[in-house]
């Protein structure tokens, strides 16, 4: 059974529902999203097979999960959209991704799946250009914003102009620490629990920049990583936002000594 999802938003029509325990044994732990408009449904970075069972349970107490719109995915990792297949199968919804991963998603999909559809798997597939779009939703759209190397080739984050939250994916990610439930707290001491991924896993300053900048144009009131904390309030959004930009992050550290021939079996 689906746990508890936390409510990020809620105006009655419009919900943003957040999952953050869905994951059990060994794989890390991840959030996962169902953002409902009046009758319409779409998830965000549901994972793979560990979290499909509990998220459609609980996406089904909304609506029949075989009329659901969309499933977003920021890009193409196992714990984004792993389980692509089920959905693919058991709803009718268009999988919105970089067009960079248009062509690789269908290898995740065997070819009994692909029998069983009425049409190809790439016709389910809702390809989005380097510069972003905006996909219509319900009685609203989401907008599908630019993050590239953050930490994908083809990366989007998901906005919400409605619940002005950003869907950020691995971006304002944390690792290990407890409660994720709860917002962010105290910035300074949330910092070691971000550093170590956004270090090994962002490209590069330059680009948290210029999608800091881009961010900084947005009303956001929420940025949530798929991953861990989220950061809520303007306060607090604004310290990630500076934070991010200054952070010395992937190409910015590597030098020689990161090339060399191992020595070491594993
Ligand atoms: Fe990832
Ligand atoms: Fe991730």
């Amino acid at each position: 059974m689906a746990a508890e999802p936390i409510v990020l938003f809620d105006n009655g029509h419009h919900k943003c529902l957040m999952f953050d325990s869905l994951v059990t044994g060994e794989g890390v732990q991840s959030n996962q999203f169902l953002i409902v408009d009046g009758k319409h449904e779409a998830l965000i970075d549901p994972g793979g097979d560990l979290t499909y069972t509990p998220l459609s349970v609980a996406a089904s107490r909304y609506m029949n999960i075989s009329d659901m719109d969309y499933v977003f995915a920021s890009h193409q990792d196992p714990d984004i959209i792993g389980a692509i297949d089920r959905w693919i199968v058991h709803t009718r919804a268009k999988i919105v991704t970089s067009k960079l991963w248009a062509r690789f998603l269908p290898h995740l999909v065997s070819g009994y799946v692909t029998s069983q559809l009425s049409g190809s798997v790439y016709d389910r597939i809702v390809s989005v250009p380097d510069a972003g779009a905006n996909v219509k939703f319900g009685d609203s759209y989401l907008q599908c914003l630019p993050a590239h190397f953050m930490h994908s080739v083809g990366n989007l984050q998901f906005y919400d102009p409605v619940a002005k939250i950003l869907f950020s994916g691995d971006l304002g990610a944390s690792l290990g620490g407890e409660d994720d439930h709860l917002p962010v707290a105290d910035f300074d001491k949330h910092i070691p629990s971000m550093i170590g991924f956004h270090r090994r896993y962002i490209a590069s300053r330059k680009v948290c920049r210029l999608w800091a900048n881009m961010v900084r144009e947005l009303d956001v009131d929420m940025i949530v990583p798929q991953h861990g904390k989220r950061f809520e309030g303007p306060a607090m959004v604004e310290r990630f936002l500076d934070w991010v930009s200054e952070m010395e992050c992937g190409i910015d550290l590597m030098t020689q000594e990161h090339y060399q021939r191992p020595i070491d079996y594993v």
